[in-house]
Order: C-alpha cells, then sequence, then structure tokens
C-alpha cells in the first residue's frame, strides 16, 4: 500500500477549498480543485491569483514559487478522473450531511484503495460520513482555518475507528504545509477552536441583542482590551454568517441543545442573504465583495 501523499483532491471551490488547494500546491503537492460549477472555480482562479500577486509584490512570496505552484494546480470539474489518481481528498463541500455522505461513498467508489478521504468539516464529525466507505480506517476531519493561506492551526480529529496510521500521516502531511498540527483524542462538534471561538461569539450576539453595546463596540473591546487580530463580528463577516448559521444547525442537530440554535440576529442576516464579505454585507459593508 502506498503511504506517500503526493496528489491531493481538494472538493469545493469556496474560500476554505480554494485556499486549502493553495497551500497544497505551494507546498510541492500534484493538486486538483473541483467544484460542480465551472463559474465557481473561475471565481476562484481570479481570487487565488489576486491573493498570490499579491504576495509576490509585498515580498511574501518568491513569483518562482508561486509560478510552480500554478503549475501543480488544476482546477476542474471532473471529479472522478482526478480523485483516481489521489492519494489524499480533502472534501471542503457544504456544511450538508446528506450531501457530504453521498461525496464520500462516491469517493470511495472512484479513489485507489490507499487514498485518504478527509473532510475540513468543523461540526460534522467524521465518523458521520466514515460509515458511508467501505475505508472508515482512512478517514478523520482535517480542519483548516480561514484565511487557510494564512492560519497557522490545522485540528486532526480522527473517530473511534480512525487508524492511528490515518492519524500519524495526516500530522505529516499538514507540517509538509508549514502548519501547525493541533490533535484531538476524539471527536466533539466544533472541535477546540471552534468551541473557544463560539463561547466568545455567544457571548458577542448576546450582548449586542440586549442592547448593551453596538456590535462596532463589541469588537473594538475584542480587539483593544484582548489583544484579538478582529472583533467576532468582523470575524463572522470573514468566516460567512451562512457557514456560520448552518454550523449552529448542524451542532443541534447532532447534540438537541437548544442553545446550539442559531440566534435571532444571525438568523435574520441569513435570510437576508447578508453572509459578510463576499456578498457585500453582513455586519459591515464591503464595497468590492
Ligand atoms: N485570504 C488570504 N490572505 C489574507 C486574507 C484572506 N482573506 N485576509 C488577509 N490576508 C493576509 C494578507 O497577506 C494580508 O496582507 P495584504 O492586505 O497586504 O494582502 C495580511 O493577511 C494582513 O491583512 P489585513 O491587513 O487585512 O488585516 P490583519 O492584519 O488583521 O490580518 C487576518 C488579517 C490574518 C485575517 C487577521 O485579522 C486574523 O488573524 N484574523 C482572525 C482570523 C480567525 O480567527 N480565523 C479563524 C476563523 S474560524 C474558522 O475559520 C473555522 C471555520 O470552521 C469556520
Amino acid at each position: 500500500m502506498s503511504t506517500q501523499i503526493r496528489t491531493v483532491v481538494v472538493l469545493g471551490s469556496g474560500t476554505m477549498g480554494s485556499q486549502i488547494a493553495a497551500v497544497a500546491a505551494l507546498a510541492g503537492y500534484t493538486t486538483a480543485l473541483v467544484d460542480i460549477k465551472q463559474e465557481q472555480l473561475d471565481r476562484a482562479r481570479e481570487q487565488l491569483t489576486a491573493r498570490l500577486d499579491r504576495d509576490v509584490e509585498k515580498g511574501r512570496r518568491q513569483r518562482a514559487d508561486v509560478d510552480a505552484a500554478w503549475e501543480r494546480l488544476t482546477l476542474t470539474t471532473d471529479r472522478d478522473a482526478v480523485a483516481a489518481e489521489a492519494d489524499l481528498v480533502i472534501e471542503a463541500a457544504v456544511e450538508d450531511l446528506t450531501i457530504k455522505r453521498t461525496i464520500f461513498a462516491e469517493l470511495d467508489e472512484v479513489c485507489p484503495e490507499h487514498t485518504l478521504l478527509v473532510t475540513n468539516s468543523s461540526n460534522i464529525v467524521s465518523s458521520r460520513v466514515a460509515d458511508a466507505t467501505g475505508r472508515p480506517d482512512r478517514v478523520c476531519n482535517l480542519h483548516f482555518f480561514n484565511p487557510a493561506l494564512v492560519m497557522q492551526c490545522v485540528e486532526i480529529v480522527p473517530h473511534e475507528g480512525t487508524d492511528p496510521q490515518t492519524v500519524e500521516r495526516m500530522v505529516a502531511f499538514v507540517e509538509s504545509l508549514g502548519k501547525t498540527p493541533v490533535r484531538l483524542q476524539r471527536e466533539i462538534p466544533g472541535f477546540v477552536a471552534n468551541r473557544l471561538l463560539n463561547a466568545l461569539r455567544r457571548e458577542a450576539v448576546e450582548l449586542y441583542e440586549a442592547g448593551v453595546a453596538d456590535f462596532k463596540d463589541i469588537d473594538l473591546a475584542a480587539r483593544t482590551a484582548l489583544g484579538h487580530p478582529m472583533g467576532p463580528f468582523e470575524l463572522m463577516d470573514l468566516v460567512g454568517i451562512d457557514v456560520v448559521y448552518l454550523i449552529r444547525l448542524a451542532e443541534h442537530e447532532q447534540t438537541g441543545d437548544a442553545d446550539a440554535l442559531p440566534s435571532r440576529s444571525i438568523t435574520e442576516k441569513y435570510e437576508a442573504g447578508e453572509y459578510g464579505r463576499k456578498t457585500g454585507r453582513g455586519w459591515y459593508e464591503y464595497p468590492r465583495p
């Protein structure tokens, strides 16, 4: 059985998937970024080009490294063709259990036997998709943070049936990306970092909804009193209010905990399609989404 990872496939070319694919290509992996929509792939190419060109301009990366990464990166709608060659598939599609289970079952059919199948989900733990495959020992969560090109941490979360060797391979993979692996001993929706963040976000939204302070002032406090790089409302706009909303629903669905349900103001923004940076308006306004 091949244990060397050379070829990486990332499914879903949204904010997370596209940057994860760029990180893998920059680290030297032959990488494919897959989406069902060509327009979404075109947008991802445009955004990554702008981002990486800016990094070169600012002296953060070498032009030759970025050009070499583009040589290694394919953007395609033909999932099965690239999955058939993959050593590792990172699923970063929508936070919907039914869709993820279908994807994992289909990947199991087309990928070689040795291929590791991991999900970037932070809320849908991998035991919920592993049993849709015939290789649950090669399935786990591999959770990146937004923006994935910048944030160091990647959480590695095995389910009960994950082979310890799969975890070791993911630790080595994350290190090869120049990032910091954080291992969990067992599954819990949200993992570690997002649970810390959720506690802060929940309190921030409660303070805002209770009229204690405006959201801008709550952000100001987080930045200037706690030294956070951005406040909880700015961060929701970065991550996507749709993502925050769907994560809460998924957590509620898994735990039955009424406290997990999205709060009033988040539900309102979600229903109004005000998702944050990507739609031009969330808590704040963005002239160029
Ligand atoms: N994509 C890639 N790179 C980005 C970026 C993005 N969206 N935004 C900023 N950067 C990089 C760029 O290199 C940028 O430099 P540039 O403007 O010259 O191109 C550099 O960061 C600095 O950016 P800014 O001057 O705009 O602002 P900051 O100094 O505040 O840095 C930040 C931006 C790195 C995003 C920083 O604010 C930060 O660390 N924020 C917290 C992010 C965070 O908490 N992420 C975790 C979210 S939770 C999550 O992802 C879990 C998931 O399951 C939902």
